[in-house]
């Protein structure tokens, strides 16, 4: 029998493993293909609930994650790691997406093997060289190496082309992460989760905050002023309850438990552990409005029709802000708090916030993604 050409996803992280997790299952579609899954398991946990989930069994697993992992280490550990498996597979092309350090090595790595990249959710830019910090260079870096580039907009595909990426090169499909939304939402969910099933029951009645926060550039200070813009929230508006699933990295939970740790009674506060995607999807459904600095959940929540306060000074997201369902708050407490006040007591800016719409997909970005790709391949 005539051998499939062969692709390799690669990915590492919790989102990159979200929003690849489609267009796996959408190749795997394809009996004239192949497609083999590496990790470099940049993250490991939080990665493996993501695996768990869509039930991806990688055939590598490079299982780098280190305590407290910092940039160069990372990378270089990376490169190494894929450079073997890249020579013995030479896949016909290597597929990585977004802005991670290990989409960037992967990338790379691909390039030294002289194996073509695909990359998905390429365009998006700040214009701002530390903010996020790496993202914003990582993604560069990525379509400087990429020959696919696969954009959520047309704002991220006009980007790619003022940077000079030839046209045809560059496909606008909407953002896989929506597909992978509604292959997890339903109305009847059952939270996995018996302590967040309980926490929800105890909090009922009360307007839903939900939080994440992670970002780099804000560890440290700029991650303790806003949790004390939450706090002076949750004090103010005693029909709240706060919810935030907590980042893995030691770094960020510390300062969020410092922080607000004792800053309302257990039914009105939840700091818990990373939630499964099923779980924390479905969360989103129930929150009466999200405060987040996380890349996905800024994609995820306009499409479930919920307010977004984006507690970052940029965002390469910029869409659901031109529509206005959301705001741009800024890494500061008092901007935040401001924003969330506003919120909560201006209902007309509510009801404009929460109908703003969703400009990220409709989730059939994987379907188009495979299309171009098997065309590029077998040449229809
Ligand atoms: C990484 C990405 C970031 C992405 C984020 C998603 C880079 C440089 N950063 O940031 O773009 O938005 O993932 O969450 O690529 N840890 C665990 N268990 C886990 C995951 C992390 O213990 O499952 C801890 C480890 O101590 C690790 C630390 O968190 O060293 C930081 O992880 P790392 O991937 O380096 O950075 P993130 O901030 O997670
Ligand atoms: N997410 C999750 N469980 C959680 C918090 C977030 O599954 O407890 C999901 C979220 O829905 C989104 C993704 O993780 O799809 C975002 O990951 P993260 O914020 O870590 O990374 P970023 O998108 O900022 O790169």
């Amino acid at each position: 029998m005539k051998e499939r050409p062969r692709l390799l996803a690669v990915f590492g992280t919790r989102p990159e493993a979200i929003k690849l997790a489609p267009v796996i299952r959408a190749l795997r579609a394809r009996p004239e293909l192949e497609v083999g899954v590496a990790v470099t398991a940049q993250h490991r946990e939080m990665l493996d609930q993501v695996l768990d989930l869509f039930d991806l069994t990688p055939e590598y697993d490079l299982d780098l994650m280190q305590t407290g992992q910092e940039l160069p280490d990372l990378t270089g550990r990376i490169l190494g790691g894929l450079q073997p498996l890249l020579r013995a597979e030479q896949p016909r092309l290597v597929l990585v997406q977004g802005d991670t350090t290990t989409a960037f090595a992967a990338a790379l790595a691909a390039f030294y093997s002289r194996v073509s990249v695909a990359h998905v959710e390429a365009g998006l830019r700040t214009e701002s060289k530390y903010s996020p910090w790496p993202e914003e260079i990582n993604r560069r870096l990525v379509t400087v190496l990429a020959d696919w580039h696969f954009a959520p907009t047309e704002a991220a595909a006009a980007n790619l082309r003022r940077e000079g990426v030839p046209a045809g090169r560059i496909h606008v499909t909407g953002n896989t992460v929506i597909d992978a939304l509604r292959m997890v939402t339903r109305p009847d969910h059952r939270f996995r989760s018996e302590a967040l099933a309980a926490w929800l029951a105890a909090a009922a009645g009360r307007r839903l905050l939900l939080v994440t926060l992670h970002r780099r550039e804000n560890w440290g200070a700029a991650l303790g002023d806003i949790c004390r813009g939450l706090r002076d929230i949750l004090a103010e508006f005693p029909d709240t309850a706060l919810i935030l699933p907590l980042h893995k990295n030691p770094a960020v939970r510390a300062v969020i438990t410092d922080t607000l740790g004792a800053a309302a009674a257990p039914e009105r506060l939840c700091l818990c552990e990373p939630l499964d995607y099923a779980d924390f999807a479905n969360l989103m459904g129930r929150a009466y409005l999200i405060v987040t600095d996380s890349g996905g959940v800024q994609e995820e929540a306009p499409s479930l029709g919920k307010p977004l306060v984006v507690a970052r000074d940029t965002t390469e997201r910029p869409e659901i802000v031109a529509r206005g369902g959301a705001v741009l708050a800024g890494a500061g407490g008092a901007a935040v708090s401001e924003a969330l006040r506003r919120l909560l007591t201006d209902d007309a800016l509510y009801a404009r916030m929460a109908g703003a719409g969703n400009p990220y997909g409709d989730g059939r970005a994987a379907e188009r993604i495979v299309s171009v790709l098997t065309a590029a391949i077998f040449g229809h």
